[in-house]
């Protein structure tokens, strides 16, 4: 028997699709799945489009693997996956590569890496985005781990992933856990651009009384413009949806609560510890919290709003979108500041260009916009903001005013728009010349003796507040 190139062990949606995908590019695909009867499945339903080398238990599967072997792990992420590498670790040999195609954390890859480095094996954590049929066809792939592994893996990757004229949608992102973290604040950046484009349709909904059917019409042209995105796309497609049984609009049929995996909450977890104000990955991620809460909802659904409605007119949908573009900068350029504090933290040297030109296409974010912010960092690749790319700084300037009118609307109508509104807040703080901190600086020196810098000389210093109030070098 031939052996194969690479093996998938986990044969759910994503594993199965993953392995046709490397199948129908021509490579002998080893399968394996918990339970055979998947992969039995797979080989009976797929076996025409390549080669499949189905086995029973992992030491068939890790057996029927060509050496260096390239086992790529699409299990449910958490305990399991310790378990599944556990095993393939005690089957395998020195230089096998261990690739875990699941949304991991960043840090569990780290460890993993870490631990399976020191048995001569390569760990590679890697962030696969584009939900089934990405998988299947050409998603997003971000793998991290170490540079022999790449070697060996990258081509194969590059050959599976999507491609956007011409250029693959795959990059080595780093060492270690780089893979994961980037796959990470991608989700979180999906957390972001579906929130806002939830606020835009709320908004749109309660102030114009338009239909879901009608705003579907709205999303469809904003999708011929800058905002043109795969998530832009779906959006009209799920508002034009009738519920065949009640004849209603599918969106009002649906129970109003998000659900979450977890990716967004640790993208904001991770930049807490980071320092970087992501703020609209954190409103998103608290939204879906919110919306989350049944019993508080009922509780607080007889507190009085402002009784606005049908305010503003057909101008407004032209506010609202470029409130949306507007916001959907900030999100982008806090995610990317995040990538690179990550980055500076763990050594891992990511080019924040080729981040943008591998979510071009395959991902769920994908979308005309990361040209634009891989043309800013070609063209400064130490930009420390994209708020500060020209082009951008142009699309905010042109933006704002209607960015403003639009909270402002929202705020009038009592129609809740965190996205919009924490967005709009940092694009004022970050371009403000004196913030409010230098305040925060002096009541932390009064009740703690925190200390505070001076603009006008060097070091740190303490008023003496209980007493003559006299300032000391401190
Ligand atoms: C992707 C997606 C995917 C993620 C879902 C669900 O890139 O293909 O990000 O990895 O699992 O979007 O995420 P939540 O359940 O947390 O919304």
């Amino acid at each position: 028997m031939d052996l194969a190139d690479i093996g998938v062990t986990g044969l759910a949606t994503m594993g199965r699709n993953l392995a046709r995908n490397l199948a129908r590019h021509g490579y002998a695909v080893a399968v394996h799945n918990r339970t055979y009867g998947r992969t039995q499945q797979l080989v009976k339903e797929f076996g025409g489009e390549g080669t499949f080398v189905p086995s029973e238990d992992l030491a068939a599967f890790v057996a029927s693997l060509k050496r260096p072997r390239r086992a790529i792990i699409m299990v449910k992420a958490g305990a399991g996956t310790d378990a599944v590498i556990d095993q393939l670790a005690d089957l395998m040999e020195p230089g096998d590569m261990i690739v875990d195609g699941g949304n991991a954390h960043f840090d569990d890859t780290r460890r993993r890496e870490a631990a399976l480095r020191e048995r001569g094996l390569h760990f590679v954590g890697t962030g696969i985005s584009g939900g089934e049929e990405g998988a299947l066809n050409g998603p997003s792939i971000m793998p991290g781990g170490s540079k022999e592994s790449w070697e060996a893996l990258g081509p194969i990757l590059q050959d599976i992933s999507a491609k956007v004229d011409g250029v693959p949608c795959c990059v080595h992102v780093g060492p270690d856990g780089a893979g994961h973290f980037v796959k990470m604040v991608h989700n979180g950046i999906e957390y972001s651009d579906m929130q806002l484009i939830a606020e835009s349709y709320d908004l749109l909904r309660q102030a114009l009384g338009a239909t879901p059917a009608e705003l579907a019409s709205v999303f469809r042209e904003w999708n011929r413009g800058e905002l043109d995105s795969y998530l832009i796309e779906i959006t009209a497609e799920v508002l034009d949806q009738v519920d065949a049984e009640t004849g209603k609009p599918f969106v009002d049929v649906v129970v109003d609560q998000a659900e979450q995996k977890g990716t967004g909450r640790w993208t904001v977890q991770s930049a807490l510890d980071l320092g970087v104000p992501v703020t609209g990955i954190a409103e998103a991620t608290f939204a879906r919290a919110l919306s989350g809460h049944p019993e508080q909802r009922a509780a607080a659904a007889s507190l009085q709003g402002p009784g606005l409605s049908g305010v503003g007119g057909r101008e407004l949908v032209e506010d609202v979108r470029q409130a949306l573009y507007a916001s959907k900068i900030v999100a982008y350029a806090q995610g990317f500041d995040q990538m690179a504090a990550a980055s500076r933290e763990y050594g891992w040297d990511l080019d924040l260009g080729a981040m943008a030109t591998i979510w071009r296409g395959g991902c769920i974010i994908r979308a005309k916009f990361l040209d634009r912010i891989r043309a800013a960092y070609d063209a400064n690749p130490a930009l420390p903001t994209l708020l500060a790319d020209p082009t951008f700084a142009a699309a905010l300037d042109a933006g704002q005013e209607a960015w403003r009118r639009v909270v402002t609307t929202a705020v009038q109508i009592g129609v809740p728009t965190p996205g919009f509104s924490s967005a709009l807040a940092y694009y004022d703080g970050l371009r403000r010349d004196r913030l409010p901190a230098a305040l925060i600086q002096g009541l932390r020196d009064y009740f703690g003796a925190h200390t505070y810098r001076r603009v006008d000389k060097e070091g740190s210093f303490h008023t003496d507040w209980s007493g003559d109030r006299t300032e000391h070098p401190a």
